[in-house]
Protein backbone atom coordinates (compact mmCIF):
# COMPACT_ATOMS: atom_id res chain seq x y z
CA UNK A 1 0.00 0.00 0.00
CA UNK A 2 1.38 3.25 -1.08
CA UNK A 3 -0.07 6.20 0.94
CA UNK A 4 1.00 9.89 -0.70
CA UNK A 5 0.86 13.31 0.67
CA UNK A 6 -0.02 16.66 -1.22
CA UNK A 7 2.13 19.15 1.07
CA UNK A 8 4.77 17.89 3.11
CA UNK A 9 4.43 21.14 5.83
CA UNK A 10 4.04 20.84 9.38
CA UNK A 11 1.08 18.35 9.97
CA UNK A 12 2.61 15.68 7.16
CA UNK A 13 5.33 15.64 8.92
CA UNK A 14 3.90 14.87 11.86
CA UNK A 15 2.02 12.33 10.19
CA UNK A 16 4.71 10.59 7.99
CA UNK A 17 6.81 10.92 11.38
CA UNK A 18 3.95 8.85 13.63
CA UNK A 19 3.99 6.17 10.81
CA UNK A 20 7.76 5.66 10.61
CA UNK A 21 8.00 5.54 14.54
CA UNK A 22 4.79 3.09 14.80
CA UNK A 23 6.17 1.49 11.98
CA UNK A 24 3.45 0.64 10.32
CA UNK A 25 4.99 0.88 6.98
CA UNK A 26 8.28 1.65 5.70
CA UNK A 27 9.83 5.03 3.59
CA UNK A 28 9.26 3.18 0.01
CA UNK A 29 5.36 2.64 1.05
CA UNK A 30 5.49 7.02 1.41
CA UNK A 31 5.43 9.41 -1.52
CA UNK A 32 4.89 13.01 -1.34
CA UNK A 33 5.65 16.11 -2.72
CA UNK A 34 5.06 19.97 -1.81
CA UNK A 35 5.34 23.22 -3.71
CA UNK A 36 8.90 24.22 -2.92
CA UNK A 37 12.51 22.05 -3.55
CA UNK A 38 13.55 23.01 0.44
CA UNK A 39 10.39 21.36 1.69
CA UNK A 40 10.60 18.42 -0.64
CA UNK A 41 14.28 17.89 0.05
CA UNK A 42 13.29 18.80 4.15
CA UNK A 43 11.02 15.68 3.75
CA UNK A 44 13.46 13.56 1.56
CA UNK A 45 16.56 13.90 3.84
CA UNK A 46 14.44 13.95 7.36
CA UNK A 47 12.38 10.66 6.31
CA UNK A 48 13.81 9.10 2.89
CA UNK A 49 10.71 9.06 1.59
CA UNK A 50 10.19 9.28 -2.16
CA UNK A 51 9.70 12.71 -3.34
CA UNK A 52 7.13 12.89 -6.67
CA UNK A 53 7.80 15.24 -9.79
CA UNK A 54 4.19 16.98 -9.48
CA UNK A 55 1.02 16.52 -7.37
CA UNK A 56 -0.40 14.25 -10.52
CA UNK A 57 2.53 11.84 -9.83
CA UNK A 58 1.35 11.08 -5.95
CA UNK A 59 -2.57 11.04 -6.70
CA UNK A 60 -1.66 8.43 -9.48
CA UNK A 61 0.70 6.19 -6.82
CA UNK A 62 -1.34 6.35 -3.87
CA UNK A 63 -3.70 4.19 -2.59
CA UNK A 64 -4.36 6.57 0.94
CA UNK A 65 -3.84 10.12 -0.23
CA UNK A 66 -3.18 12.62 2.36
CA UNK A 67 -4.68 16.37 1.21
CA UNK A 68 -2.11 18.46 3.74
CA UNK A 69 -2.42 21.53 1.97
CA UNK A 70 -3.71 24.67 3.21
CA UNK A 71 -7.80 25.17 2.51
CA UNK A 72 -6.96 27.93 0.00
CA UNK A 73 -4.84 25.89 -1.92
CA UNK A 74 -7.66 23.11 -2.43
CA UNK A 75 -9.89 24.97 -5.37
CA UNK A 76 -5.94 25.22 -7.09
CA UNK A 77 -4.64 21.73 -6.44
CA UNK A 78 -7.70 19.40 -6.39
CA UNK A 79 -8.52 20.06 -10.22
CA UNK A 80 -5.20 19.40 -10.98
CA UNK A 81 -5.23 15.82 -9.50
CA UNK A 82 -8.93 14.43 -10.42
CA UNK A 83 -8.36 12.29 -13.09
CA UNK A 84 -4.94 10.96 -11.86
CA UNK A 85 -6.43 9.38 -8.32
CA UNK A 86 -6.50 5.46 -8.61
CA UNK A 87 -9.58 3.93 -8.63
CA UNK A 88 -10.42 2.58 -4.96
CA UNK A 89 -8.07 5.48 -3.41
CA UNK A 90 -8.90 6.59 0.01
CA UNK A 91 -8.71 10.09 -0.12
CA UNK A 92 -7.90 11.84 3.46
CA UNK A 93 -8.58 15.83 3.81
CA UNK A 94 -6.78 17.51 7.00
CA UNK A 95 -7.83 20.80 6.09
CA UNK A 96 -10.08 22.95 8.49
CA UNK A 97 -13.84 23.52 7.32
CA UNK A 98 -13.85 22.00 3.92
CA UNK A 99 -16.54 19.55 4.17
CA UNK A 100 -17.34 15.70 2.90
CA UNK A 101 -19.70 17.54 0.32
CA UNK A 102 -17.07 19.63 -0.74
CA UNK A 103 -14.32 17.16 -1.27
CA UNK A 104 -17.23 14.78 -3.07
CA UNK A 105 -18.08 17.39 -5.78
CA UNK A 106 -14.05 17.75 -6.28
CA UNK A 107 -13.44 14.69 -7.04
CA UNK A 108 -15.04 11.66 -9.24
CA UNK A 109 -18.03 10.46 -8.16
CA UNK A 110 -17.91 7.24 -5.65
CA UNK A 111 -14.91 8.34 -4.18
CA UNK A 112 -14.33 7.29 -0.86
CA UNK A 113 -13.70 10.38 1.38
CA UNK A 114 -12.40 10.64 4.98
CA UNK A 115 -12.41 14.04 6.50
CA UNK A 116 -10.20 14.62 9.17
CA UNK A 117 -9.41 17.39 12.22
CA UNK A 118 -6.44 16.88 13.68
CA UNK A 119 -4.19 19.55 16.43
CA UNK A 120 -1.22 20.37 17.11
CA UNK A 121 -0.38 18.06 19.77
CA UNK A 122 0.18 15.55 17.08
CA UNK A 123 3.75 17.32 16.28
CA UNK A 124 4.56 15.58 19.81
CA UNK A 125 2.63 12.32 18.93
CA UNK A 126 -0.24 13.19 21.29
CA UNK A 127 -2.78 14.50 18.57
CA UNK A 128 -6.32 14.63 19.07
CA UNK A 129 -8.24 13.57 15.67
CA UNK A 130 -11.90 13.60 14.68
CA UNK A 131 -12.06 11.79 11.95
CA UNK A 132 -15.46 11.53 9.30
CA UNK A 133 -16.58 9.47 6.24
CA UNK A 134 -18.65 9.40 3.21
CA UNK A 135 -20.51 6.80 2.29
CA UNK A 136 -18.05 4.83 -0.04
CA UNK A 137 -15.80 4.41 2.55
CA UNK A 138 -15.87 1.06 4.03
CA UNK A 139 -15.00 -1.25 7.17
CA UNK A 140 -11.57 -1.98 5.71
CA UNK A 141 -11.01 1.55 4.66
CA UNK A 142 -11.97 2.78 8.34
CA UNK A 143 -9.38 0.42 9.85
CA UNK A 144 -7.03 1.53 7.29
CA UNK A 145 -7.40 5.03 8.18
CA UNK A 146 -8.06 4.69 11.62
CA UNK A 147 -3.99 2.72 12.06
CA UNK A 148 -2.66 5.79 10.17
CA UNK A 149 -4.55 8.29 12.32
CA UNK A 150 -3.88 6.48 15.51
CA UNK A 151 0.02 6.91 14.95
CA UNK A 152 0.46 10.26 16.39
CA UNK A 153 -2.24 10.73 18.78
CA UNK A 154 -6.15 9.02 19.65
CA UNK A 155 -8.39 9.51 16.87
CA UNK A 156 -12.21 8.97 16.87
CA UNK A 157 -14.99 8.25 14.59
CA UNK A 158 -17.98 11.44 14.62
CA UNK A 159 -20.62 12.63 12.50
CA UNK A 160 -19.92 15.65 10.58
CA UNK A 161 -21.82 17.51 11.90
CA UNK A 162 -19.77 17.13 15.26
CA UNK A 163 -17.02 18.45 13.47
CA UNK A 164 -17.75 22.48 14.37
CA UNK A 165 -17.29 20.54 18.46
CA UNK A 166 -14.46 18.64 17.85
CA UNK A 167 -12.56 21.87 16.16
CA UNK A 168 -13.66 24.56 19.34
CA UNK A 169 -12.30 20.76 21.72
CA UNK A 170 -9.80 19.63 20.23
CA UNK A 171 -8.69 21.69 17.26
CA UNK A 172 -8.23 25.26 18.69
CA UNK A 173 -8.32 24.45 22.40
CA UNK A 174 -4.88 23.70 22.30
CA UNK A 175 -4.30 28.04 22.10
CA UNK A 176 -6.64 27.98 25.43
CA UNK A 177 -4.50 25.33 27.32
CA UNK A 178 -1.11 27.04 26.09
CA UNK A 179 -2.84 30.34 27.81
CA UNK A 180 -3.92 28.05 30.81
CA UNK A 181 -0.24 27.47 31.41
CA UNK A 182 1.40 30.73 31.03
CA UNK A 183 -0.91 32.66 33.09
CA UNK A 184 -0.44 29.42 35.75
CA UNK A 185 3.57 30.24 35.08
CA UNK A 186 3.19 33.82 35.74
CA UNK A 187 1.45 33.40 38.71
CA UNK A 188 4.18 31.05 40.21
CA UNK A 189 6.83 33.63 39.09
CA UNK A 190 4.93 36.30 41.11
CA UNK A 191 5.32 33.89 43.92
CA UNK A 192 8.88 33.72 43.35
CA UNK A 193 9.85 30.23 41.06
CA UNK A 194 12.38 30.54 38.72
CA UNK A 195 10.42 31.78 35.25
CA UNK A 196 12.01 28.10 33.26
CA UNK A 197 10.83 26.14 36.44
CA UNK A 198 7.50 27.71 36.68
CA UNK A 199 6.54 26.58 33.25
CA UNK A 200 7.89 23.16 33.99
CA UNK A 201 5.73 23.08 36.64
CA UNK A 202 2.62 24.68 35.08
CA UNK A 203 3.12 22.40 31.81
CA UNK A 204 3.63 18.99 33.56
CA UNK A 205 0.76 19.34 35.98
CA UNK A 206 -1.64 19.63 32.69
CA UNK A 207 -0.33 17.09 31.22
CA UNK A 208 -0.64 14.67 34.35
CA UNK A 209 -3.87 16.01 35.37
CA UNK A 210 -4.88 15.37 31.38
CA UNK A 211 -3.91 11.80 32.38
CA UNK A 212 -5.83 11.57 35.35
CA UNK A 213 -8.96 12.12 33.48
CA UNK A 214 -8.25 9.60 30.69
CA UNK A 215 -6.65 6.66 33.04
CA UNK A 216 -8.93 6.70 35.58
CA UNK A 217 -12.47 6.91 34.50
CA UNK A 218 -13.63 9.54 37.12
CA UNK A 219 -15.23 12.12 36.38
CA UNK A 220 -13.23 15.95 36.27
CA UNK A 221 -15.54 17.41 39.48
CA UNK A 222 -14.30 14.46 41.35
CA UNK A 223 -10.58 14.67 40.77
CA UNK A 224 -10.89 18.54 41.61
CA UNK A 225 -12.66 17.79 44.95
CA UNK A 226 -10.03 14.91 45.64
CA UNK A 227 -7.68 18.14 45.60
CA UNK A 228 -10.07 20.14 47.80
CA UNK A 229 -8.88 19.84 51.07
CA UNK A 230 -11.65 21.39 53.51
CA UNK A 231 -10.60 24.54 54.85
CA UNK A 232 -7.39 24.20 52.86
CA UNK A 233 -5.41 25.94 49.78
CA UNK A 234 -7.20 24.94 46.38
CA UNK A 235 -10.36 25.85 47.63
CA UNK A 236 -9.33 29.33 48.11
CA UNK A 237 -7.96 29.34 44.35
CA UNK A 238 -11.41 27.19 43.19
CA UNK A 239 -13.72 30.19 44.85
CA UNK A 240 -11.73 32.92 43.09
CA UNK A 241 -12.13 30.94 39.53
CA UNK A 242 -15.74 30.54 40.11
CA UNK A 243 -15.51 34.09 40.81
CA UNK A 244 -13.88 35.69 37.91
CA UNK A 245 -16.48 33.39 35.53
CA UNK A 246 -13.23 30.49 34.76
CA UNK A 247 -15.66 27.92 33.51
CA UNK A 248 -17.95 30.49 32.00
CA UNK A 249 -15.16 32.04 30.00
CA UNK A 250 -14.27 28.82 28.75
CA UNK A 251 -18.05 28.06 27.79
CA UNK A 252 -18.32 30.83 25.86
CA UNK A 253 -14.77 31.00 24.14
CA UNK A 254 -15.92 27.33 22.39
CA UNK A 255 -19.27 29.07 21.48
CA UNK A 256 -17.54 31.65 19.73
CA UNK A 257 -15.07 29.45 18.00
CA UNK A 258 -18.12 27.04 17.13
CA UNK A 259 -19.67 30.35 15.43
CA UNK A 260 -16.77 31.11 13.51
CA UNK A 261 -16.17 27.47 12.20
CA UNK A 262 -19.69 27.46 11.22
CA UNK A 263 -19.24 30.56 9.16
CA UNK A 264 -16.35 29.53 7.73
CA UNK A 265 -16.97 26.15 6.47
CA UNK A 266 -20.94 28.02 5.35
N1 LIG B 1 -1.27 23.05 11.95
C1 LIG B 1 -2.41 22.76 12.59
O1 LIG B 1 -2.61 23.02 13.76
C2 LIG B 1 -3.51 22.06 11.89
C3 LIG B 1 -4.46 21.40 12.65
C4 LIG B 1 -5.47 20.74 11.99
C5 LIG B 1 -5.54 20.77 10.63
N2 LIG B 1 -4.60 21.45 9.92
C6 LIG B 1 -4.73 21.47 8.48
O2 LIG B 1 -3.63 20.79 7.92
C7 LIG B 1 -3.36 21.32 6.65
C8 LIG B 1 -1.86 21.57 6.54
O3 LIG B 1 -1.49 22.44 7.57
P1 LIG B 1 0.03 22.60 7.97
O4 LIG B 1 0.04 23.26 9.30
O5 LIG B 1 0.77 21.31 7.78
O6 LIG B 1 0.50 23.65 6.85
P2 LIG B 1 1.97 23.95 6.30
O7 LIG B 1 2.99 23.58 7.29
O8 LIG B 1 1.94 25.35 5.77
O9 LIG B 1 2.09 22.93 5.08
C9 LIG B 1 1.42 23.11 3.88
C10 LIG B 1 2.17 22.35 2.81
O10 LIG B 1 1.48 22.51 1.58
C11 LIG B 1 2.45 22.67 0.56
N3 LIG B 1 1.88 23.28 -0.62
C12 LIG B 1 1.43 24.55 -0.82
N4 LIG B 1 0.97 24.69 -2.07
C13 LIG B 1 1.11 23.47 -2.68
C14 LIG B 1 0.84 22.97 -3.96
N5 LIG B 1 0.30 23.73 -4.91
N6 LIG B 1 1.12 21.68 -4.21
C15 LIG B 1 1.67 20.87 -3.27
N7 LIG B 1 1.97 21.29 -2.04
C16 LIG B 1 1.69 22.58 -1.75
C17 LIG B 1 3.50 23.54 1.21
O11 LIG B 1 4.67 23.47 0.46
P3 LIG B 1 5.90 24.49 0.78
O12 LIG B 1 6.36 24.13 2.15
O13 LIG B 1 6.90 24.13 -0.24
O14 LIG B 1 5.34 25.87 0.68
C18 LIG B 1 3.59 22.85 2.57
O15 LIG B 1 4.48 21.76 2.50
C19 LIG B 1 -4.19 22.60 6.50
O16 LIG B 1 -5.26 22.36 5.63
C20 LIG B 1 -4.69 22.87 7.89
O17 LIG B 1 -6.01 23.40 7.88
C21 LIG B 1 -3.57 22.06 10.52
Amino acid sequence: MTIGFIGLGNMATAIIGGMLKEQICEPKDIIGYARTEESRQRASLTFDIKIALDNMEVAEESDVLFLAIKPQMFDTVLPDIRDSVKENAIIVSIAAGKSIAYLENAFKPGTKIVRCMPNTPALVGEGCTGVSLNDDVNADDVKTVMNILNCFGKAELVSESMMDAVVAVSGSSPAYVFMFIEAMADGAVKAGLPRDKAYAFAAQTVLGSAKMVLETGKHPAELKDMVCSPGGTTIEAVKVLEEKGFRGAIEDAMEACVKRNRELGA
